[in-house]
């Protein structure tokens, strides 16, 4: 059976580092609140100038090197991204020409936080079919420029950086086994930036308004992913026969701790069988499960023949899971 598989990853972060201290200075909040919370210690905010797809491109260039291809070699870009660096022409289209990448297509990908495994789903698909041989899909955020840095229940949480991986076709068991993607459109306003788009187009009250910055209910939220990934890796497991004592690795998106050892602990998985870069980077939205695998297979935490679990949950609401056998 013909199925897609990773060839190569890679990751940038921005080299601007952001402590919970550095936010008791700017909003009324604790070091401790944060860690304890959120499990967040850090994270990367981009400098001026830098956009979704600068990131982007840093990100494909080490998944290209580690590859071993040329940027000619990949015929579709997808970037999953709701920081794009403008509405249009699309990020993935910016990728393309930074990159050179005169053989590929392009679109941008929105599905927030779950954006790079529904990523995955569109290529996976489109490799089965045979209608495209070599896949570049990023995930790229700037959040920092969306988030409300008077806001103390959200700004703690975000952080910038983008992840990426190369995908090709495979007969081997090697690869893609299944991806699964959901969602719910009646809590959209569980997270959202309402302003900017047509619906509340850009303007003076717009701004004074703060629509430009994202809006998160952040406890309705919380208790939503925490039901909601918990069933989406025990049924993700399911479908693939798999038991939880058969996973090697979950790497799930990093948004909450809290949200990740709950889910961990309903498949009965030790958290040391969990990849956590939480504490470095805080919630990087679509960026963040990419960034994981990238930063996971640097670490030589996945092994060939590892059946590994990715997940991720964000606005839309969206959610998502893509089973691997690495
Ligand atoms: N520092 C100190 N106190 C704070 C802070 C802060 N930074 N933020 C909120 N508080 C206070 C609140 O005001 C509240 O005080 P009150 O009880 O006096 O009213 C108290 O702390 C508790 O607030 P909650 O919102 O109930 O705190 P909670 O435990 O839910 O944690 C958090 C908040 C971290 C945001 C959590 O709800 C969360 O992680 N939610 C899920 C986020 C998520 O998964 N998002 C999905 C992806 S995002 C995307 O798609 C872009």
């Amino acid at each position: 059976m013909l199925r897609a598989r990773i060839l190569a990853t890679g990751s940038y972060l921005p080299e601007n580092i952001v402590t919970n201290q550095d936010l008791e200075n700017i909003v009324d909040t604790t070091d401790d609140w944060i860690t304890d919370r959120t499990g967040i210690k850090e994270r990367r905010i981009v400098s001026d100038g830098q956009a979704a797809s600068d990131l982007a491109f840093e990100a494909s260039l080490a998944a290209l090197k580690k590859a071993q291809l040329k940027p000619k070699d990949i015929d579709l870009i997808i970037v999953a991204t709701v920081t794009g660096d403008m509405p249009f022409p699309s990020t993935a289209c910016l990728l393309q020409a930074k990159l050179g990448a005169k053989n590929a297509a392009a679109f941008d990908l929105g599905a927030a936080c779950s954006g790079f495994i529904y990523g995955l789903h569109v290529a996976n698909g489109l490799i089965r079919s045979g209608m495209h041989q070599r896949v570049l899909v990023v995930g790229a955020e700037v959040l920092s420029k969306f988030t409300d840095w008077q806001d103390r229940s959200t700004c703690i949480l975000f952080g910038d950086g983008a992840g990426a991986v190369i995908l090709e076709p495979t007969k081997e068991k090697h690869g893609i086994w299944s991806t699964h993607i959901y969602s719910d459109g009646n809590l959209s306003d569980l997270i959202m930036l309402p302003g900017g788009g047509s619906h509340a187009a850009c303007s003076r009250e717009t701004i004074l308004k703060r629509l430009h910055l994202i809006k998160m209910k952040g406890n309705e939220t919380f208790k939503v992913a925490v039901r909601t990934l918990e069933e989406l890796a025990s049924d993700t497991l399911e479908k693939n026969n798999l038991d939880p004592a058969q996973l090697s690795l979950l790497i799930p998106h990093q948004a909450n701790l809290r949200i990740i050892q709950a889910t961990a602990k309903r498949l009965g998985m030790p958290m040391e069988k969990v990849f956590l870069n939480i504490q470095k980077y805080g919630n990087t939205s679509a960026a963040s499960v990419p960034i994981a695998l990238d930063e996971a297979v640097d670490a030589g935490r996945v092994k060939d023949g590892d059946y590994i679990l990715l997940e991720a949950f964000g606005g839309g609401l969206t959610w998502a899971s893509a089973l691997l056998r690495w």
